[in-house]
């Protein structure tokens, strides 16, 4: 190994990068060469399209792609494609969608579309002033933005209003355009981008050209425009309900008591970060899961959805849960911008296979589905941590990776996955059942 930096690697080729980095970084570069290669595709147009989705691409890196099936949302049949590596999760959901397809299945609703953008700037003079010359130039700043919006307005979205923000109690001479779009089905990060650009644009060329300011106050500094992935008016709603009798499954608890401890769980996450965290953890491996497998941004949700989590002044739960009049009710509210249009919606083969498996959701629908995904892991986590305990399914699923760790045979695991069927799952008793195994062949 030795380590170096390095001038221009991106101008290298494909192969002079691996023979860099396995050479310049690791111990082993036969070996790490040949991990590189086997992940390759052998289609090499497609392969040529995975390379060019990024920069400086020397292999692929391989989630897998499960299908949840037996969601019943708005009384239509889904089965949900989800894309990651945590061993439980598509398990969970599938046995949530499960439950509730019993019991009048998830109902969804949409609460609002807005995007949000915004061109941050110093304006350093007398807010009224600028107050007055932004109404002047409102229209003009929508007119010079139509070669963007165009086709986006004829398909009915857009601009949907541009504000002005005196932002300069909370920082000297700061000021904002904040901007509100409809994108339809894109997510939208480009188009509002472009939009932003333009707007500040005009406003630093309309500024220059103003009578009313001093020569101070033309000079407005554009600090930067950018969408913002805190949305959280583009709401969705998922919620499942049932009369509390009909909750009981198994003879753990009663469907009383499994109610009232649901809820008590929820209350907790309410209450308190710790647990809030987690609970909402539970609920983004849902959410992530069908984000990545549609080919959206799951880092953009994962942030506007942690910011609107604490929207009050303290982060808390995601979900609510109550019994009213002897029904369980259990229900999120999340924010989601989502993309069924553009970015790697079309781009990436998996994912508009994803996209087909949904059939060909809107973004509109495509919220609804990837919210009832997170509540549907949240139901399936909190369910087993308030009756079993969480390690006990979590364990069989992660048996299955011990099991690879140690090299296990087809027939060894067979045997060892019956065994485990009857035992507890612990690293410990794994190996032990394996070193028992392996002695009697
Ligand atoms: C693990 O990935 C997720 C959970 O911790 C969520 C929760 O605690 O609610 C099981």
């Amino acid at each position: 190994m030795k380590m170096a930096p390095i001038e221009g690697f991106s101008k290298l080729t494909k192969e002079e990068k691996i023979d860099w980095i396995s050479t310049k970084y690791t111990d082993n570069s036969k070996e790490t060469k040949a991990t590189i290669k086997r992940y390759w595709n052998s289609d090499e147009e497609l392969q040529k399209l995975h390379d060019e989705f990024i920069e400086n691409t020397i292999t692929n890196f391989y989630l897998p792609l499960g299908i949840a099936p037996n969601f019943l949302i708005n009384d239509k049949l889904f089965a949900i494609p989800m894309a990651i590596e945590e061993s439980s999760v598509v398990a969970a959901a599938s046995k949530a969608a499960k439950f509730w397809l019993h019991r009048g299945g998830f109902k969804t609703e949409v609460l609002g579309t807005e995007k949000i953008g915004q061109v941050h700037f110093m304006y350093k003079g007398d807010s009224q002033k600028l107050e007055t010359f932004f109404k002047g130039i409102k229209s003009k700043l929508l007119e010079e933005t139509i070669p963007i919006t165009k086709n986006m307005t004829k398909r009915g979205g857009g601009i949907t209003d541009i504000l002005l923000r005196n932002k300069s109690k909370e920082l000297k001479d700061y000021y904002q355009l904040h901007c509100t779009f409809e994108t339809l089905d894109a997510m939208g990060a480009n188009f509002i981008n472009s939009c932003l650009e333009q707007l500040a644009l005009t406003l630093k060329k309309e500024a220059l050209k103003y009578s009313g300011f001093s020569e101070e106050e033309k000079d407005i500094e554009i600090v930067m425009s950018i969408l913002s992935n805190y949305v959280p008016n583009c709401l969705v709603r998922a919620e499942v309900s049932c009369p509390v009798n009909d909750l009981k499954e198994g003879n753990e608890v009663s469907a009383l008591e499994f109610a009232e401890k649901m809820v008590r769980a929820v209350d907790i996450a309410k209450v308190e970060p710790y647990r809030a965290v987690t609970h909402n953890k539970g609920i983004m491996n849902g959410i992530d899961a069908v984000v990545l497998a549609t080919g959206n941004d799951f880092r953009a949700v994962e942030a506007g959805i942690h910011a609107y989590a604490s929207k009050d002044g303290q982060y808390t739960s995601l979900t609510h849960a109550t019994i009213e009049d002897g029904i369980f009710r259990f229900w999120i509210e999340v924010p989601l911008a989502l993309g069924t249009v553009g970015g790697l919606t079309s781009l990436h083969p998996l994912a508009k296979m994803a996209l087909d498996i949904l059939d060909r959701p809107s973004a509109k629908e495509l919220m609804q589905l990837v919210a009832v995904a997170g509540l549907a892991q949240n139901f399936a986590a909190v369910r087993s941590l308030v009756t079993t305990g969480i390690q006990q399914g979590h364990m069989k699923m992660h048996l299955m990776n011990i099991l690879n760790q140690m090299q296990a045979t087809e027939a060894e695991k067979n045997t060892l996955v019956h065994h485990f069927k009857k035992n507890t799952v612990t690293h410990n008793a794994v190996v032990e059942a394996m070193q028992v195994l392996r002695k009697g062949q």
